[in-house]
């Protein structure tokens, strides 16, 4: 059974935590125990004759598990054939066969696959008649009851915190019951549904009360995007806005994560409130940026004192005094601050982030969509072109979901109007727009675009892209459209990763032979296209690695619209006046199909130029906070040394 009071990975108890918490290397091994408990369970009830009552989640969190579950069907014999199932919720209308269901998700990863009898699986029933709804509720607790609860529930968790579909706010004691679903869920599932106006208001949940019932409960969490709320469940306390705050109280919980997901903990934020540690450099300037943060002091200005009541007194006895420390650390940090991300000519660069020669660098900024080159590094790419370097740009995907049906309406009318008035004839181009119109005008919710529809949406795109070039002043020899074609499925799912997508990228930069290269190092976009075009550079990198010319090749990670690097992790910092933010922001404009609600809005409703000004001010005020010198703003970079 996953259960144990010290970690097994660092060995250090979890004094801050209120639930017992595993972390796992990744989410694949994390799910491979997970698995192994649950069969041991259906074995040792096979062995008694008795049946398993399993408590099953949906979502992406539990994919790995269900996968597992079948490997082990079909190679190793495991039998599903004691076993009854409970699914937590179901979106509420929703029929059996639409391809968001619940039913339709539990069969696809799990039920198909294995020999669990058809009437053993229950899930929440989303076609039913309002009136009938609560009396069918107290029917599924019921069936539950009659055999003996749930033996193992297994759980995800909502960024807000919830539970099956047990919103903040959810009673402790709530039972099985419709549910309204919380603005934050809707946008989270609104991907799937093809846009928030037709996602699901409401679902069935089981209530927090059954899920505590549960004789074992197991929450799963993969990715940096849980951190935040899995530090407020484990180590905050018990508390009706974070619903996944009552498994505290449970006597055999587990939450099983990957190390994304467990990062926020204090235990690997901050080890050395945990326990006695080896105070490497990375971990002093952590503690040190972190204490300075916390108390809102500049680094100078913190005292023995700040460091012996804030746990750092170990830290204090070996390198003290604080002003020493303090010194240091404010090197370091000063040391990252540059205007000259391609490195300063002529220049001293011992403690430069970049480094002087070659004066003119070649540079290549992949960019996963055609507007996060300008959107995360906008300042960083003019500065690069002012400064003389040959600077390149390659465009990972179309990003043509991105574009909505009217904007793609809007551009085919255009040119088929243009035609008609003028009499420009083309009558092969004139059926494809006409086609075009056809098509998005009777579009149906959740209809995948034709291919020309697509073609039409990408090409809206480049063109943006190109007229950011245009403007930073880059000619149109060092634009490099990619189009991977991992994204080319036209909906939210993409294709796997093949070796075309890694060739593609891989004969990019053997073609540049790049001094430096930049890529979005920015893991929590919501349909993940930018961890894998990350993937792919990460790939080719390694493979092209013994060139020659990679010995002088550097690669920077930005990130951008979704999050910014942890201020200690910070390794160039690229500085912009009030002029240059809005420079920027000129060429974010010029994507037009970004603008104002754009199709993934994601949690934030601020437009993309907002959130990226907000991120690189926030930065430029840590920094100011800190002690250094006050900038408008400030692009953040980190070295991926490979
Ligand atoms: C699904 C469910 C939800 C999810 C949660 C996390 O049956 O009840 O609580 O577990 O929304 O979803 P993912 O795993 O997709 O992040």
């Amino acid at each position: 059974m996953l259960k144990s009071n010290i970690d097994k990975a660092t060995g250090f108890e979890k004094r801050f935590e209120n639930i017992n918490t595993l972390v796992y290397k990744n989410s694949i091994d994390a799910s491979k125990a997970v698995a192994k408990e649950i069969a041991d369970l259906i074995k040792i009830k096979q062995a008694q004759k008795q049946t398993c009552v399993l408590g099953l989640a949906t979502g992406s969190s539990p994919k790995g598990l269900y996968a597992e579950l079948v490997r082990l069907h079909k190679e190793e014999g495991l039998s599903f054939k004691n076993v009854v199932s409970f699914n937590l919720d179901e979106y509420y209308p929703m029929a059996p066969d639409s391809i968001n269901s619940y039913v339709r998700f539990m069969e696809e990863q799990l039920f198909k696959h294995v020999d669990i009898l058809p009437e053993n699986c229950h899930i929440p029933d989303g076609t039913l008649a309002k009136e009938i709804i609560s009396d069918y509720c107290n029917e599924y607790e019921v069936k539950i009851k009659a055999l003996g609860g749930i033996d193992l529930q297994i759980l995800g968790i909502g960024g807000n915190g919830h539970i099956g579909f047990n919103e903040s706010g959810a009673l402790q004691n709530s039972k099985t019951r419709l549910v309204a679903l919380d603005h934050i869920t809707r946008v989270a599932a609104s991907g799937d549904f093809s846009g928030l106006d037709k996602t699901p208001r409401t679902a069935i949940t089981l209530g927090v009360k059954k899920i505590m019932e549960a004789k074992r409960i197991i929450l799963m969490a993969w990715g940096e995007g849980k951190s935040n709320i899995i530090k407020v469940s484990v180590e905050g306390p018990i508390a009706r806005q974070v619903p996944a705050s009552y498994v505290q109280e449970h006597n055999n919980a587990t939450f099983v994560l990957d190390q994304a997901a467990g990062s926020k903990l204090t235990r690997i934020n901050r080890p050395w409130l945990v326990e006695e540690i080896v105070w490497t450099d990375n971990l002093i300037r952590k503690a040190v940026l972190g204490l300075a943060i916390h108390l809102n002091k500049p680094i100078l200005m913190l005292t023995d004192a700040d460091y012996i009541e804030n746990g750092m007194s170990d830290l204090l006895a070996d390198s003290g005094p604080a002003y020493d420390i303090n010194i240091k650390i404010f090197n370091n940090l000063q040391n990252t601050i540059t205007g000259w991300p391609g490195g300063k000519p002529n220049a001293d660069d011992i403690k430069r982030p970049e480094r002087a020669a070659p004066a003119k660098k070649r540079v290549l900024i992949f960019s996963p969509h055609p507007d996060d080159d300008i959107i995360s590094m906008g300042g960083t790419f003019k500065r690069l072109q002012e400064q003389g370097h040959e600077v390149h740009v390659g465009y990972q995907t179309s990003g043509n979901i991105a574009v909505s049906d009217d904007e793609a309406l809007r551009f085919t009318s255009f040119v088929c109007d243009y035609n008609d008035k003028f009499g420009i004839k083309g009558d092969e181009a004139q059926k494809i727009y006409k086609k075009v119109i056809t098509f998005l005008k009777n579009k149906k919710a959740s209809e995948i675009d034709i291919q020309d529809v697509r073609y039409i949406k990408g090409l809206i795109r480049k063109g943006e892209a190109k007229s950011t070039c245009c403007f930073i002043g880059i000619p149109e020899s060092q634009i490099h459209f990619m189009e991977l074609p991992f994204y080319e499925t036209g909906a939210i799912k993409k294709n796997p990763v093949e070796t075309k997508d890694v060739k593609i990228t891989s004969d990019l930069i053997e073609k540049i032979k790049p001094h430096q290269i930049y890529a979005a190092g920015d893991l929590q976009d919501p349909h993940g296209t930018h961890k894998v075009c990350l993937d792919v550079i990460f790939e080719a990198v390694k493979q092209l690695k013994t060139k020659k010319f990679m010995n002088d090749c550097w690669v920077w990670l930005y990130r951008g619209a979704w999050q910014e690097w942890g201020i200690d992790e910070i390794e160039m910092a690229v500085p912009m006046g009030p002029d240059q933010v809005l420079e920027k922001r000129k060429g974010i404009f010029k994507h037009q199909s970004q603008k104002d609600g754009v199709v993934f809005q994601g949690t934030d409703s601020r437009e993309f130029w907002q959130r990226a000004e907000d991120r690189n001010k926030e930065t430029a005020d840590l920094y100011d906070q800190l002690g250094m010198s006050r900038y408008a703003a400030m692009e953040a970079f980190v070295r991926w040394k490979y």
